[in-house]
Protein backbone atom coordinates (compact mmCIF):
# COMPACT_ATOMS: atom_id res chain seq x y z
CA UNK A 1 0.00 0.00 0.00
CA UNK A 2 1.59 3.38 -1.17
CA UNK A 3 0.51 6.52 0.81
CA UNK A 4 -0.12 9.80 -1.33
CA UNK A 5 -0.62 13.80 -0.30
CA UNK A 6 1.38 16.80 -0.81
CA UNK A 7 3.89 15.54 2.62
CA UNK A 8 4.97 12.66 -0.02
CA UNK A 9 5.05 15.20 -3.03
CA UNK A 10 1.53 14.44 -5.22
CA UNK A 11 -0.66 17.11 -5.19
CA UNK A 12 -4.08 16.38 -6.62
CA UNK A 13 -4.22 19.59 -8.39
CA UNK A 14 -1.20 19.42 -10.00
CA UNK A 15 0.56 16.81 -10.56
CA UNK A 16 -0.44 13.61 -13.20
CA UNK A 17 -2.58 11.48 -11.09
CA UNK A 18 -2.30 8.26 -13.37
CA UNK A 19 1.51 8.28 -13.75
CA UNK A 20 1.79 8.74 -9.85
CA UNK A 21 -0.71 6.00 -9.22
CA UNK A 22 0.17 3.90 -11.71
CA UNK A 23 0.06 0.30 -10.91
CA UNK A 24 -2.82 0.62 -8.31
CA UNK A 25 -5.71 -1.36 -8.41
CA UNK A 26 -7.64 0.43 -5.48
CA UNK A 27 -7.31 4.10 -5.32
CA UNK A 28 -8.27 5.55 -1.52
CA UNK A 29 -9.38 8.89 -2.26
CA UNK A 30 -9.31 10.65 1.14
CA UNK A 31 -8.45 13.73 0.07
CA UNK A 32 -9.94 16.91 1.88
CA UNK A 33 -9.79 20.62 1.78
CA UNK A 34 -11.45 22.54 5.01
CA UNK A 35 -13.41 25.74 3.88
CA UNK A 36 -16.83 26.63 4.27
CA UNK A 37 -16.65 28.37 1.09
CA UNK A 38 -19.22 26.94 -1.35
CA UNK A 39 -17.01 28.26 -4.38
CA UNK A 40 -13.67 26.88 -2.54
CA UNK A 41 -15.13 23.83 -1.73
CA UNK A 42 -16.49 22.74 -5.10
CA UNK A 43 -13.34 23.79 -7.00
CA UNK A 44 -11.17 21.32 -4.50
CA UNK A 45 -13.61 18.41 -4.35
CA UNK A 46 -14.62 18.80 -8.02
CA UNK A 47 -10.83 19.28 -9.47
CA UNK A 48 -9.42 16.84 -7.26
CA UNK A 49 -12.17 13.62 -7.87
CA UNK A 50 -12.02 14.61 -11.06
CA UNK A 51 -8.34 13.56 -11.29
CA UNK A 52 -8.90 10.76 -9.74
CA UNK A 53 -11.71 8.92 -11.14
CA UNK A 54 -9.92 9.75 -14.38
CA UNK A 55 -7.00 7.99 -13.30
CA UNK A 56 -8.91 5.19 -12.23
CA UNK A 57 -10.67 5.31 -15.53
CA UNK A 58 -7.37 4.93 -16.72
CA UNK A 59 -5.93 2.27 -14.83
CA UNK A 60 -8.88 0.39 -14.49
CA UNK A 61 -8.54 0.74 -10.88
CA UNK A 62 -11.29 0.40 -7.91
CA UNK A 63 -12.06 3.65 -6.97
CA UNK A 64 -13.06 3.68 -3.25
CA UNK A 65 -14.03 7.52 -2.04
CA UNK A 66 -15.11 8.17 1.17
CA UNK A 67 -17.93 10.69 2.00
CA UNK A 68 -19.99 12.12 4.56
CA UNK A 69 -23.24 10.54 5.38
CA UNK A 70 -26.57 13.06 4.32
CA UNK A 71 -24.13 15.33 2.45
CA UNK A 72 -25.59 15.59 -0.59
CA UNK A 73 -29.15 16.78 1.39
CA UNK A 74 -30.58 19.69 -0.43
CA UNK A 75 -31.44 21.79 3.40
CA UNK A 76 -27.76 21.08 3.92
CA UNK A 77 -26.10 22.83 0.72
CA UNK A 78 -25.73 26.21 2.24
CA UNK A 79 -22.59 24.92 3.73
CA UNK A 80 -20.34 25.29 1.42
CA UNK A 81 -17.81 22.01 2.22
CA UNK A 82 -21.21 20.01 1.62
CA UNK A 83 -21.41 21.29 -1.38
CA UNK A 84 -18.36 20.54 -2.55
CA UNK A 85 -18.72 16.95 -1.16
CA UNK A 86 -22.10 16.70 -3.23
CA UNK A 87 -20.24 17.87 -6.02
CA UNK A 88 -17.43 15.26 -5.31
CA UNK A 89 -20.03 12.50 -5.55
CA UNK A 90 -21.33 13.49 -8.35
CA UNK A 91 -18.27 13.66 -10.24
CA UNK A 92 -17.04 10.72 -8.86
CA UNK A 93 -19.87 9.15 -9.98
CA UNK A 94 -20.52 10.30 -13.47
CA UNK A 95 -16.60 9.33 -14.23
CA UNK A 96 -15.37 6.38 -12.35
CA UNK A 97 -16.23 3.21 -13.78
CA UNK A 98 -15.76 1.00 -10.83
CA UNK A 99 -16.71 3.42 -7.68
CA UNK A 100 -17.91 2.73 -4.56
CA UNK A 101 -18.76 5.48 -1.73
CA UNK A 102 -18.28 4.85 1.75
CA UNK A 103 -19.96 7.61 3.61
CA UNK A 104 -19.85 8.15 7.13
CA UNK A 105 -20.90 10.02 9.87
CA UNK A 106 -18.55 12.79 11.85
CA UNK A 107 -15.54 10.91 13.15
CA UNK A 108 -14.64 11.32 17.04
CA UNK A 109 -11.46 13.27 15.78
CA UNK A 110 -14.07 15.65 14.07
CA UNK A 111 -14.30 17.56 17.82
CA UNK A 112 -10.97 17.99 17.88
CA UNK A 113 -10.56 18.91 14.91
CA UNK A 114 -13.42 21.41 14.86
CA UNK A 115 -11.20 23.33 17.26
CA UNK A 116 -8.17 23.68 15.27
CA UNK A 117 -10.27 24.74 12.57
CA UNK A 118 -12.89 26.65 13.98
CA UNK A 119 -9.93 28.74 16.49
CA UNK A 120 -9.70 32.35 16.55
CA UNK A 121 -7.04 33.74 19.17
CA UNK A 122 -7.77 32.08 22.60
CA UNK A 123 -11.40 31.06 21.09
CA UNK A 124 -12.87 28.23 19.33
CA UNK A 125 -16.39 28.56 17.46
CA UNK A 126 -18.70 25.16 17.94
CA UNK A 127 -21.46 24.69 16.12
CA UNK A 128 -24.68 23.64 16.78
CA UNK A 129 -24.73 20.37 15.27
CA UNK A 130 -26.66 16.89 16.29
CA UNK A 131 -24.96 14.06 15.23
CA UNK A 132 -23.83 10.19 15.39
CA UNK A 133 -20.06 10.71 15.47
CA UNK A 134 -18.29 7.67 14.93
CA UNK A 135 -14.36 6.24 15.30
CA UNK A 136 -12.53 6.77 12.41
CA UNK A 137 -10.45 3.79 13.36
CA UNK A 138 -13.32 1.61 12.40
CA UNK A 139 -14.41 3.61 9.44
CA UNK A 140 -11.07 2.62 8.36
CA UNK A 141 -11.70 -1.20 8.95
CA UNK A 142 -15.09 -0.67 6.45
CA UNK A 143 -12.94 1.08 3.83
CA UNK A 144 -9.73 -1.55 4.12
CA UNK A 145 -12.51 -4.62 3.90
CA UNK A 146 -14.15 -2.67 0.56
CA UNK A 147 -10.38 -1.85 -0.59
CA UNK A 148 -9.75 -5.96 -0.51
CA UNK A 149 -12.46 -7.28 -2.03
CA UNK A 150 -14.24 -8.92 1.21
CA UNK A 151 -16.97 -6.47 0.79
CA UNK A 152 -18.84 -6.09 -2.83
CA UNK A 153 -21.52 -2.90 -1.93
CA UNK A 154 -21.19 0.14 -3.93
CA UNK A 155 -22.19 2.55 -0.94
CA UNK A 156 -21.99 1.76 2.14
CA UNK A 157 -23.39 4.14 4.96
CA UNK A 158 -21.40 3.89 8.25
CA UNK A 159 -22.38 5.35 11.37
CA UNK A 160 -21.66 5.64 15.25
CA UNK A 161 -23.95 3.43 18.01
CA UNK A 162 -25.07 6.85 19.64
CA UNK A 163 -26.45 10.48 19.11
CA UNK A 164 -24.94 13.61 20.60
CA UNK A 165 -23.98 17.35 20.19
CA UNK A 166 -20.75 18.50 18.83
CA UNK A 167 -21.51 20.60 21.86
CA UNK A 168 -21.24 17.61 24.56
CA UNK A 169 -18.33 16.21 22.83
CA UNK A 170 -15.91 19.32 22.42
CA UNK A 171 -16.98 19.43 26.03
CA UNK A 172 -15.78 15.73 26.96
CA UNK A 173 -12.20 16.69 25.16
CA UNK A 174 -9.66 16.47 27.61
CA UNK A 175 -6.92 19.22 26.94
CA UNK A 176 -9.07 21.44 24.80
CA UNK A 177 -6.73 24.13 24.85
CA UNK A 178 -9.14 26.76 23.75
CA UNK A 179 -12.08 28.21 25.00
CA UNK A 180 -14.93 26.53 23.07
CA UNK A 181 -17.76 28.88 21.97
CA UNK A 182 -20.89 27.43 21.04
CA UNK A 183 -22.38 28.84 18.01
CA UNK A 184 -25.69 28.61 16.99
CA UNK A 185 -25.65 28.76 13.08
CA UNK A 186 -28.81 30.91 12.05
CA UNK A 187 -31.80 30.05 9.87
CA UNK A 188 -33.01 27.06 8.03
CA UNK A 189 -29.60 25.58 7.56
CA UNK A 190 -28.96 26.13 11.11
CA UNK A 191 -32.12 24.41 12.30
CA UNK A 192 -31.63 21.24 10.08
CA UNK A 193 -27.91 20.90 12.07
CA UNK A 194 -29.47 20.95 15.07
CA UNK A 195 -32.58 18.66 14.31
CA UNK A 196 -30.62 16.06 13.17
CA UNK A 197 -30.36 16.45 9.74
CA UNK A 198 -26.88 14.81 9.81
CA UNK A 199 -27.78 11.60 11.30
CA UNK A 200 -28.03 8.25 9.30
CA UNK A 201 -31.53 6.27 8.23
CA UNK A 202 -32.00 3.09 9.70
CA UNK A 203 -30.35 1.82 6.66
CA UNK A 204 -26.80 3.09 7.53
CA UNK A 205 -24.24 0.27 9.17
CA UNK A 206 -23.76 0.70 13.23
CA UNK A 207 -20.11 0.43 14.66
CA UNK A 208 -18.59 0.87 18.25
CA UNK A 209 -17.16 1.70 20.06
CA UNK A 210 -18.97 4.44 21.67
CA UNK A 211 -17.56 7.67 22.35
CA UNK A 212 -17.34 7.34 26.08
CA UNK A 213 -15.43 4.12 25.71
CA UNK A 214 -12.70 6.01 23.05
CA UNK A 215 -11.79 8.97 25.28
CA UNK A 216 -11.20 6.31 28.16
CA UNK A 217 -8.73 4.23 25.71
CA UNK A 218 -6.89 7.69 25.76
CA UNK A 219 -7.07 8.52 21.86
CA UNK A 220 -8.83 11.94 22.51
CA UNK A 221 -5.47 13.09 23.71
CA UNK A 222 -3.48 15.33 21.88
N1 LIG B 1 -13.42 14.51 9.44
C1 LIG B 1 -14.57 13.85 9.47
O1 LIG B 1 -15.27 13.79 10.51
C2 LIG B 1 -15.05 13.14 8.23
C3 LIG B 1 -16.21 12.33 8.30
C4 LIG B 1 -16.64 11.65 7.17
C5 LIG B 1 -15.95 11.78 5.97
N2 LIG B 1 -14.86 12.60 5.91
C6 LIG B 1 -14.17 12.74 4.61
O2 LIG B 1 -12.95 12.03 4.68
C7 LIG B 1 -11.94 12.71 3.90
C8 LIG B 1 -10.75 13.03 4.81
O3 LIG B 1 -11.20 13.86 5.84
P1 LIG B 1 -10.17 14.66 6.78
O4 LIG B 1 -10.97 15.32 7.84
O5 LIG B 1 -9.04 13.76 7.16
O6 LIG B 1 -9.64 15.75 5.74
P2 LIG B 1 -8.41 16.77 5.82
O7 LIG B 1 -7.79 16.69 7.15
O8 LIG B 1 -8.94 18.08 5.36
O9 LIG B 1 -7.39 16.27 4.65
C9 LIG B 1 -7.12 14.94 4.36
C10 LIG B 1 -5.84 14.84 3.57
O10 LIG B 1 -5.94 15.47 2.28
C11 LIG B 1 -4.60 15.73 1.87
N3 LIG B 1 -4.61 16.79 0.84
C12 LIG B 1 -5.11 18.04 0.94
N4 LIG B 1 -4.91 18.73 -0.20
C13 LIG B 1 -4.25 17.88 -1.05
C14 LIG B 1 -3.76 18.01 -2.37
N5 LIG B 1 -3.90 19.15 -3.06
N6 LIG B 1 -3.14 16.94 -2.94
C15 LIG B 1 -2.98 15.78 -2.25
N7 LIG B 1 -3.44 15.60 -1.00
C16 LIG B 1 -4.07 16.64 -0.39
C17 LIG B 1 -3.90 16.19 3.15
O11 LIG B 1 -2.54 15.77 3.18
P3 LIG B 1 -1.35 16.79 2.78
O12 LIG B 1 -1.55 18.01 3.62
O13 LIG B 1 -0.10 16.02 3.05
O14 LIG B 1 -1.54 17.07 1.32
C18 LIG B 1 -4.65 15.46 4.27
O15 LIG B 1 -3.92 14.43 4.84
C19 LIG B 1 -12.61 13.98 3.35
O16 LIG B 1 -13.05 13.73 2.04
C20 LIG B 1 -13.80 14.19 4.29
O17 LIG B 1 -14.86 14.87 3.66
C21 LIG B 1 -14.38 13.26 7.01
Amino acid sequence: MTQHSRTTGFDVLRDDATKRLAGADVIVEATGMFTTSRRRATDFFGRSTRAIAAAAADLQAHHVLLSIVNCTLPVVQGYGYFAGKTVQEQIASDVSPRLTIVRSTQWFEFARQNLERMRTGPFALVPGMTIAPVALDSVAAIVADVATGLRTETEVDVTGPETMTLWEMTRSLPDRGVVAVPLPIPGAMGRAFRNGALLPTADAEVIGPRFAEWLEGGAAAE
